[in-house]
């Protein structure tokens, strides 16, 4: 309440400042483990008090992960022996497979980049601003710019984390399999950039707390917590997420090239629960597995929280709703519930199927509801095929 008043008695920039700083605080306070928090800090320093993801134009970064050079060439883990397989038969190239001719309007209400669903009428109406047809449709352009460029930024930490890992793993098939990963976040990284620069012509900087994530996978050098965060956590997201945009777009080019990703991410969300099925249940102690399986939660309770598009609030709505009232808003849009739900129905099977569900972690899980999501298929269970069946 206090806070409240004087918050109130201050310009709009420096109170806007004011409320990020506490929201950042928040995020830092809502860590329920203090190991987690210990390994996690140095990057969220980087990324939420340093602001290195957006003040500086190129971030070094130290990984000192270990290389495993295999002098055995053993081959015997056929089931990742096949996912390389398939790998290599689906690799396809952007330049030709996608129709980057068709002439793309960001402002054409007939075909949107993505509709109004994202941000229903009904919701718009709780706004004390009131947006013209015209403005809601820059919105959205705005939005699309905001969640491809996430993509984009992502992509390029997949495509070093995946170099990264590629070096770590034990196993033969899992390095060949690593290579095509390698070369998908490429084409990834080649695609969602070229569309937002070809066709919407704006880009936005990485969100701070993609920043954060990202940051701390690359620097960490346990090459299992790099492999879990990227190819089970982050992976999921993702999948979340551009399910969620293709089904609320209508621009074909986007909605294709998305179909193409989702296809590659769905084969290394696979790669990533056999391997990691492999070491923690096999070669890991009850205490190292228990360490990752508090990691996982934390990491899954800052994916739930914390990508609220705090740059669009600056762009959009700074000085006329508080930060707090649009992160209440934009967490309950039905966008934000869309995507929730395609993130946690995938994550939550994986993260059982690797063995970080055990009975002690499950009612943290409950508290946030995840764990009605327990009965679905892991990543092991769906093909790419499957992946992309039920897409609109
Ligand atoms: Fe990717
Ligand atoms: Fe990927």
């Amino acid at each position: 309440m206090i806070l409240d008043s004087m918050l109130k008695g201050m310009p709009v920039g420096a109170r806007s400042r004011v409320e990020e700083a506490l929201d950042n605080i928040s995020v830092v306070l809502q860590m329920r483990n203090p190991k987690v928090f210990r390994s996690m800090a140095p990057s969220a320093v980087r990324g939420l008090a340093l602001k290195q993801g957006k003040r500086k134009s190129r971030v070094q970064m130290s990984s000192g992960h270990p290389v495993s050079f295999d002098l055995t060439y053993a081959m015997d883990f056929p089931e990742m022996r096949r996912l390389y397989q398939r790998a290599v038969d689906n690799q396809w190239n952007a330049d030709r497979d996608l129709d980057w001719q068709l002439d793309v309007d960001p402002m054409n209400p007939e075909v949107a980049i993505i509709s109004n669903e994202f941000f229903p009428d009904e919701y718009m109406q709780k706004l004390p601003v009131k947006l013209s047809p015209t403005q809601r449709l820059e919105l959205n352009y705005n939005i699309a710019c905001w969640m491809l460029s996430q993509f984009m930024h992502g992509e390029q930490g997949a495509l070093y984390a995946s170099a990264q890992v590629t070096e770590s793993v034990s196993w033969m098939e899992g390095k060949f399999f690593g290579g095509t990963q390698v070369m998908d976040e490429a084409r990834h990284l080649e695609v969602f950039n070229r569309y937002l620069m070809d066709k919407l012509n704006k880009r936005y900087d990485v969100n701070d707390n993609l920043f954060v994530i990202l940051d701390d996978l690359l620097t960490d050098a346990r090459w299992d917590f790099k492999f879990l965060g990227m190819q089970i956590m982050v992976e999921g997201l993702a999948l979340g997420a551009f399910r969620t945009i293709h089904n609320m777009s209508q621009e074909p080019l986007l909605k294709n090239l998305l179909k193409y990703v989702i296809r590659d991410e769905a084969r290394h969300v696979h790669y990533g629960v056999l391997a990691l099925r492999d070491h923690f249940t096999r070669e890991l102690s009850d205490a190292e597995r228990r360490e990752r399986e508090d990691w996982a939660f934390e990491v899954a309770v800052l994916m739930r929280n914390r990508f609220m598009a705090h740059e669009i609030y600056e762009e959009w709505f700074e000085g006329t709703i508080s930060r707090q009232q649009w992160n209440n808003l934009i967490s309950n849009s039905p966008a934000m519930l869309q995507f929730r739900h395609n993130m946690f129905s995938r994550l939550i099977p994986n993260l059982d199927f690797i063995g970080l569900m055990s009975p002690r972690i499950r009612p943290h899980y409950a508290r946030f509801g995840m764990l009605d999501f327990l009965q679905g298929k892991n990543a092991s269970q769906l093909s790419e095929q499957d992946m992309v069946a039920d897409l609109h």
